[in-house]
């Protein structure tokens, strides 16, 4: 295994699962991993804002016996020209692991290239690996086993699709994308999901008709329409994203027991109705929380003891 958490293409359907499995491990029995980190820091990058990454990953540290450390866009070197090298190196001589978020992918790699601790991916423009993670532990949940299932992604072709369809594809999943002309998701994503849905019995489909992605779905899920970085598109990109709204007519192509996800932040009457997200069928909150359970995983597997 890698020392870094950089893509879910970086890891087997087997590192994968045994992750799902250790996240489901210590949500059931978080005490028993009280010392697994213990005594260890782990710095914390935002070069965006964040809810969910910033206060799961900084109480995550702190319940296996570490502590975390929030670095914001101003209070490091970096937008005063320190490189992402000397950060990385420096840094690793005083902490046990990074996490990272970043606009460019670039950061996030070139980061884990210098530093000799773990680097965790906390979304780049290019993936949100961790979000994911927590994705997928929230589907085996509500819905069992992963492989054979539909997992419908409505919206933009970005971060969150990328990491969907990487992480669909390693358990077997049939991944959908429907989004509007214009904003496909990366084809050379598509391509590397493709190649190992051939090897796990998933599948890949693209569409630009939502009504097609979501028959038969058994998660429907979406994402903001404009990413942060993105606000400066907003007003274009609400004309662009018409007739992509998630609403209950939208949920009535999926299975009657489908359900709906949503990384959050959320914005009602855009991507998702409130009927929807404040609906029977939302699973949004469990979701936030298993980002806590799961990064968790991804720290112990990564900064544990061993
Ligand atoms: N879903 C997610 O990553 O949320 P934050 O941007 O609030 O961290
Ligand atoms: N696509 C969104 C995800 C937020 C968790 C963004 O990058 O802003």
């Amino acid at each position: 295994m890698s020392k870094d958490f950089i893509a879910l293409s970086d890891l087997s359907p087997e590192q994968l699962r045994r992750t799902l499995a250790l996240a489901a491990q210590i949500k059931l029995n978080p005490r028993a991993f009280a010392d697994a980190c213990k005594g260890q820091t782990l710095a914390m990058i935002f070069q965006k804002p964040s809810l969910r990454t910033r206060v799961s990953f900084q109480t995550g540290i702190y319940q296996l016996g570490g502590q975390g450390l929030y670095l914001g866009p101003k209070d490091i070197q970096l937008h005063r020209g320190e490189s992402i090298a000397d950060t990385a190196r420096v840094l690793s001589r005083y902490v046990d692991g990074i996490m990272a978020r970043v606009f460019g992918h670039q950061d996030i790699l070139d980061l884990a290239a210098h530093a000799s601790v773990p680097v965790i991916n906390g979304l780049s423009d290019y993936n949100h690996p961790c979000q994911v993670v927590a994705d997928l532990q929230t589907i085996q949940e509500k819905l069992g086993d992963l492989a054979g299932r539909k997992w419908t992604y409505v919206g933009d072709g970005n971060n969150m699709a990328h990491s969907i369809l990487f992480g669909g594809a390693l358990m077997g999943m049939t991944v959908a994308v429907a989004h509007p002309r214009g904003f496909a998701p990366d084809p050379e994503v598509v391509t590397r999901a493709r190649e190992i849905a051939a090897t796990t019995g998933g599948a890949v489909q693209i569409t630009e008709d939502p009504a097609e992605g979501c028959t038969d779905a058994d998660v429907v899920y979406t994402d903001v329409w404009a990413s942060m970085g993105q606000e400066d598109e907003h007003a274009e990109r609400l004309k662009r994203f018409a007739g992509f709204e998630v609403n209950a007519a939208m949920m009535a192509h999926a299975r009657p027991r489908a359900i709906f996800m949503h990384c959050l932040p959320a914005h009602r009457g855009e991507e998702c109705a409130a009927e929807v997200i404040d609906g029977p069928q939302s699973v949004v909150f469990d979701q936030a929380e298993n980002r806590l359970h799961a990064q968790k995983a991804i720290m112990v597997e990564r900064m544990g003891r061993r």
